[in-house]
């Protein structure tokens, strides 16, 4: 069974997808996880997106892998689990700006289709029910306004202690969804056979329920 939810920054698909697969008993794959640990490889070793050469010898060295510590996702970057250190807005520029490398993008649609094919999967990210797993069962495009997602950011990014400001992030948040959804290689679009569900005006809940309607309706059909 593969659950692909794609869908531009903030629009909530990590909670949802989590709380979807802990209720159906599958893994979830956060695949923004893994672009935002290339992106801490390329800024540890002070490789510049514009850096094509470098970033597609980075490729070859930095080794990526998942690992589930109580059903959480951990990402692993050459042995080290960086799980703790990849949510920073430099690494989210960065993880915007390195995935349009066709490189990057190979090794790490590689490594998700692999979890795949051995898991049943809910799996998030920008191009999973158009590249990853174009023959997915349930394909849901989640979008809320671009104020609202700011506002989801400015919120988590406090709660954490991390001095924000809002009308920085919303354009930061502008900016990436700009090139998500324009870069040459798999930009962020909703797949023809997705759902679309907009969770501006909804709470989390309310956007589970929704969605489990969507699976269930699916997997009827
Ligand atoms: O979902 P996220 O915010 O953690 O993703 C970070 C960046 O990684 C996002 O701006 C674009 C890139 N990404 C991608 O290109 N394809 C995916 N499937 C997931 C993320």
């Amino acid at each position: 069974m593969q659950i692909a939810i794609d869908g531009p920054a903030g629009a909530g698909k990590s909670t949802i997808a989590k709380r979807l697969a802990k209720e159906s008993g599958y893994i979830y794959v956060d695949t923004g996880a893994m672009y935002r640990a290339m992106a801490l490889y390329l800024i540890r070793c002070g490789i510049s997106a514009e850096d094509k050469e470098g970033i597609e010898k980075a490729c070859e060295d930095a080794d990526i892998s998942i690992q589930y510590i109580d059903g959480e996702q951990n990402v692993v970057l050459n042995g080290e689990n960086v799980n703790s250190l990849i949510r920073t807005r430099e690494v989210s520029a960065m993880a915007s700006s390195s995935s349009v490398n066709g490189k990057v993008r190979e090794k790490l649609v590689s490594l998700q289709q692999k979890l795949a094919s051995s898991n049943d999967v809910v799996m998030d990210g920008r191009d999973i029910g158009t590249k990853v797993l174009p023959e997915a069962e349930v394909k849901i495009y989640l979008t809320a306004s671009t104020k609202v997602r700011a506002k989801r950011r400015f919120d988590e990014l406090r709660a954490k202690g991390e001095a924000c400001d809002m009308e920085a992030i919303e354009n930061e948040i502008k900016e990436r969804d700009h090139r998500d959804m324009t870069r040459e290689i798999s930009p962020l679009v909703q797949a023809k056979d997705a759902v679309l569900v907009d969770t501006s005006d909804m709470d989390i809940d309310t956007v589970v329920d929704r969605i489990k309607e969507i699976v269930k309706s699916k997997v009827k059909a």
